[in-house]
């Protein structure tokens, strides 16, 4: 593309429209297809109405921010399907933290459709029938390509790619999406390889073991001090609460029955990476995976705000009991995927249920403490 606006050998701007070669900037944006391609309904029906082309125009920016976020995904992927290489940590922030900044619009963007009324919409929705954001193929490699599974989506949705019928195209998409591994698949192998979980090494987890025993022990002691007999019965009672959450990621068979209810998704070995990460993040090797772990969340967050913006605008578009043009029990249908089951990182989250006051923290060792500030050492061991 050339700049249609150049500057002369004495510095002041000359208009050179057309007389160069190379494509302009309508050329090259291929602007005919993208401005060409809002085709109003009504209009077509002779019942032109005005909001139709807001609404058209707010699902092509969706769709076109969908294809910007699945790009950024799969070289994020592409990235850590190998050896994942110190050296390209900040060009996986960089670009998580597009995709942050992307999904952060999206769910703002809602707020503009909103200003449509549900009269308004009332006046074209029958034209839209069965076409339906269920049916966005984009939507769905989204999700499969961050890690929601099959098994985990609501029951109404785990038929989702029915509706791409015979379009070939997109049901191998849809069917590679599934298959390949995804951005949480690759996180998991990644956060396994944290150094300093070697049981012969530092032994991170037989340490943290020990601290929190050492901080249940106290605690208890605490307790057992306690003058008021209601209070220590409460007190006692919530450390053996307490004592069974922590039991819930020490026993790998209690580990493994969440994994199997969908209620855990990071191997055992992962969530061990995780806690590690997050209690060392101040180690110079270890900021850049703490804040690889933050940005995973947001993604999380934000998705689930954009879904309740969502259902947010369809209940005030549609109320809570027409069904959708989709054919689904509409807001009702979507309320039910606000739930856990469609974080795909939501051990992240509840790491905070594992954590232990700084003070109990296990010390680093001399070598470990100097593993984590010398770069030259390989941080996978
Ligand atoms: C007036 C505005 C809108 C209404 C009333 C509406 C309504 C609905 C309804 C009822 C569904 C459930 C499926 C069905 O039976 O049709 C749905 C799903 C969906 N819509 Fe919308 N929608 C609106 C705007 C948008 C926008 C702007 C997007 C942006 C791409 C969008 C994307 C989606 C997606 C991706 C789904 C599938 C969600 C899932 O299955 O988890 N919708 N919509």
């Amino acid at each position: 593309m050339s700049c249609p606006v150049r500057r002369t050998s004495e510095g002041q701007d000359s208009e050179q429209l057309g007389e160069e070669d190379g494509m302009l900037y309508g050329e090259y944006l291929m602007l005919d297809k993208i401005l060409g391609a809002q085709r109003l309904l009504s209009e077509q029906n002779n019942q032109s109405v005005h909001d139709e082309h807001l609404f058209i125009v707010t699902h092509q920016a969706y769709e076109l921010w969908f294809k910007q976020i699945i790009y950024e995904l799969d070289s994020i992927r592409g990235i850590f399907s190998d050896v994942l290489e110190e050296s390209q940590t900040l060009e996986i922030l960089k670009r998580l933290n597009r995709v942050v900044l992307i999904l952060k619009v999206l769910v703002d963007q809602v707020m503009i459709l909103e200003t449509m009324t549900p009269l308004d919409f009332m006046d074209f929705r029958c034209y839209l029938r069965p076409a339906s954001g269920f049916q966005s193929l984009q939507f769905r490699l989204l999700e499969n390509k961050l890690g929601v599974r099959q098994e985990n989506r609501v029951k109404y949705n785990q038929n989702y790619s029915k509706v791409f019928g015979h379009d070939s195209q997109a049901i191998s998409e849809i069917e590679k999406s599934e298959q390949q591994p995804s951005l949480t698949d690759l996180v998991q192998r990644w956060l396994e390889r944290t150094p300093g979980l070697e049981l012969e090494g530092f032994n991170f987890w037989g340490k943290y073991q020990k601290a929190v025993e050492r901080l249940l022990q106290e605690q208890r002691t605490l307790a057992e001090q306690e003058a008021s007999e209601s209070l220590k019965r409460y007190k006692l009672n919530d450390l053996d609460k307490r004592r069974e959450v922590y039991e819930s990621i020490f026993s790998l068979e209690v580990h493994e029955a969440l994994l199997a209810r969908g209620e855990r998704r990071f191997s055992h070995k992962a969530l061990q990476g995780a806690i590690m990460i997050t209690f060392y993040r101040d180690e110079p090797r270890f900021s850049q995976p703490h804040q690889i772990l933050t940005l995973l969340m947001d993604i999380d967050s934000l998705i689930t705000k954009w879904r309740y913006n969502h259902v947010l605008m369809v209940q005030r578009m549609i109320g809570s009991s027409q069904l959708g043009t989709g054919g689904s029990s509409g807001y009702q249908y979507l309320r039910s995927t606000l739930s856990d089951r469609y974080k795909v990182f939501v051990d992240l989250f509840n790491l905070s249920t594992f954590l232990i006051p700084r003070s109990y923290i296990p010390p680093l060792t001399t070598s470990m403490r100097s593993h984590l500030c010398n770069w030259a050492q390989p941080i996978t061991t």
